[in-house]
Formats: C-alpha cells, sequence, structure tokens
C-alpha cells in the first residue's frame, strides 16, 4: 500500500510514513518546517490544508481556533493526513533540522511530575551503548545550567542541543533564538553574580565552566542569531591498542 505524500506548496514532495503528522514528514526529509511546541498548544505549525483530507490527533487542540476551522488551517504537529494532501505554509530555513528525525524504539523509565498539568518522561533508547567520556553527573549539571540560562536570556522557540565530533573534541552544543544579549554581555554570565542582581541563577554557570574545565575541556557562549553555550571536551583515548 503506498503511503500518502505530502506536497508543500513551492518546496516538493515529501512522503508521510503511516502514522506521521505532516511535521515530522516535513522534519524528516529536511525542510524547515516551523514548529515550537509539539503538542498542540503554541499555534507555530500551522499550515493550510488546500487538497486532500487530515485529522488531528488530539480532539481539539488549545491552539486550533475558530477562524483556522473557517480558513482549512491546521496544525502540522497534530495533523495527520487521510491520503495525498498538498498544503501552504511559510517554511523557515532555521527550522532546517541539523539532525533529521528518526523512529526509534525507546523504554519509558521514568515519570516526574513538575506542575499539575505537567510532567516530565525519561526514555531508555534501545541501541549499543554510548561510550562515556564524562562523569554523567557533572555533564547533567553543565546542560541544566545551560538550559537554565537559555530560559532567562533567549525568549523564541524551542531550546535545541546536539552533540557533534570536530577536531578531536566532542562538542555539546544548547542553543536557542530570540536574545537580546551582545557578546560580552553574554560572556559576563560566566561571571559569579551577586544575589538580587537580575534574572536567572547567579552561580550556574560559572559552576558550569569549572566543571567542564575540571574534565579538560572548556564551556562558552556564542551569540549567532540566537544564544548557543558550547561545552567542549576532549575526546577520549581509545581503550585498546591500534592495529596498524
Ligand atoms: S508546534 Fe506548537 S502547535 Fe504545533
Amino acid at each position: 500500500m503506498s503511503v500518502p505524500v505530502v506536497r508543500v506548496v513551492g518546496d516538493g514532495v515529501v512522503e508521510c510514513a503511516e502514522g506521521d503528522t505532516v511535521l515530522r514528514a516535513a522534519l524528516r526529509a529536511g525542510l524547515g518546517f516551523p514548529y515550537a511546541c509539539n503538542t498542540g498548544s503554541c499555534g507555530t505549525c500551522r499550515f493550510q490544508l488546500l487538497e486532500g483530507a487530515v485529522e488531528h490527533l488530539r480532539a481539539d487542540p488549545p491552539a486550533w481556533t475558530e477562524r483556522d476551522r473557517e480558513r482549512n488551517r491546521w496544525l502540522g504537529c497534530q495533523a495527520r493526513p487521510l491520503g495525498d494532501v498538498t498544503v501552504k505554509v511559510r517554511l523557515d530555513p532555521e527550522q532546517v533540522p541539523p539532525h533529521r528525525p528518526v523512529v526509534m524504539e525507546a523504554t519509558l523509565v521514568e515519570v516526574t511530575p513538575i506542575t499539575h498539568d505537567l510532567s516530565g518522561f525519561a526514555f531508555e533508547l534501545e541501541g549499543p551503548d554510548v561510550e562515556a567520556f564524562v562523569d554523567p553527573e557533572r555533564l547533567r549539571l553543565v546542560l541544566e545550567a545551560f538550559v537554565e540560562a537559555l530560559v532567562w536570556w533567549a525568549r523564541e522557540g524551542p531550546i535545541r542541543i546536539s552533540a557533534e565530533r570536530r577536531d578531536g573534541l566532542i562538542a555539546v552544543r544548547a542553543a536557542r533564538r530570540g536574545t537580546e544579549l551582545t557578546p560580552e554581555r553574554a560572556a559576563e554570565l560566566f561571571e559569579p553574580r551577586a544575589p538580587g542582581s537580575g534574572s536567572g541563577s547567579k552561580i550556574g554557570l560559572w559552576v558550569a565552566r569549572g566543571v567542564a574545565e575540571a574534565q579538560g575541556g572548556r564551556a562558552g557562549v556564542e551569540i549567532d542569531g540566537g544564544l548557543a553555550f558550547v561545552l567542549e571536551l576532549p575526546e577520549p583515548e581509545p581503550s585498546f591498542p591500534d592495529p596498524r
């Protein structure tokens, strides 16, 4: 049986795997389909349906308005095609995924209540273990400091965390758009600040930098259309002799 295809006006045709939403199909194909919450709450992924039919995964997603219904506009993160469809959406080059989403098996290992209507979910991915190159507790501490600072100092869209190998280093990057900080002000966030001096943790990034340096690496900040914190650590030595 053929899978539905999503034709994005002006930007080509993508296949939509069974159960996929319009948003996920577009991201898997490398398109910069705009989105933020992925839960039907913000409306960032709104598109206009020109041909075909879709249905929403959530019966009544909060961001789907009466006006949307009148204009045949739907939410990409909730809309599942019921056959071939043609959609109109303004793609955003900044939303082109650096790593395309893939379907993976995972096991739910923990549910942590955060507020009365919000919970955190921890999953374990199936597959080979990743080589540990840093104390996981310390890595968590650094990433928490990055995320907290991004929540305070950048206000647009999702926080994106990625990791890559480059020049003998492993670089972990946490970034978000929409900051008014200059590079100089951003660099100052790594200095401990007095209680009552502005928003966010006063020592989180300072501690994060100390942790990074204790591991032989560094923690820094970049301003490039958004705010990005970067942790760089030296790649671990191979634990077995090189056969060459
Ligand atoms: S991404 Fe927020 S409603 Fe779809």
